[in-house]
């Protein structure tokens, strides 16, 4: 299967923002000037995202997800690990907020991310993984 993992380009900009907003209905997303998205591309279309941004020496994934029908064959695993490689040449420690029962967090813990803390009335968990994990 044809899948590239890749900067979003401009163009595809409006197709990303539907993606993020079909994975996150509920959810006040905001991209901020300087923030990055790595996309996965499947066949032409944008199937997954990592959306992230660099912050007082770390980096922070704010937004990580991939389409419905696209899941469990591998393409969100990808992308973290594209990004992990950024985060590891740069030398910064990267940490994300995950909600505890969340699919995702099997993948994270898979990369070497630690519980920083708890929120359980929130049902959130921040995370993170520092550099030379
Ligand atoms: C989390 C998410 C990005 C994973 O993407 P993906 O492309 O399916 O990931 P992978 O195919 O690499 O699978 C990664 C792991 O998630 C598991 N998984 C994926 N989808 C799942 C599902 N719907 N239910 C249960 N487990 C699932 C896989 O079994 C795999 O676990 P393993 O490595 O222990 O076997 C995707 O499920 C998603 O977009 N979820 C909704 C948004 C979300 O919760 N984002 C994370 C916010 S922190």
């Amino acid at each position: 299967m044809a899948i590239s993992i890749r900067l979003l380009k401009d163009s595809e900009y409006p197709e990303m923002l539907k993606l993020m907003y079909n994975v996150f209905p509920n959810a006040n997303i905001k991209i901020n000037n300087g923030d990055r998205i790595i996309i996965a591309d499947m066949h032409g279309q944008v199937v997954g995202f990592v959306h992230y941004a660099y912050f007082n020496g770390k980096a922070i994934i704010k937004g990580f997800g991939v389409e419905g029908n696209a899941r469990g064959i591998g393409i969100g695993t990808g992308l973290i690990e594209h990004v992990l490689k950024k985060f590891e040449k740069l030398a910064k420690p990267v940490y994300l907020k995950v909600l505890s029962l969340n699919p995702a967090v099997s993948i994270y813990a898979r990369f070497g991310f630690f519980l920083v803390r708890n929120n359980e009335a929130k049902g959130v968990s921040l995370l993170v993984r520092k550099v030379n994990n």
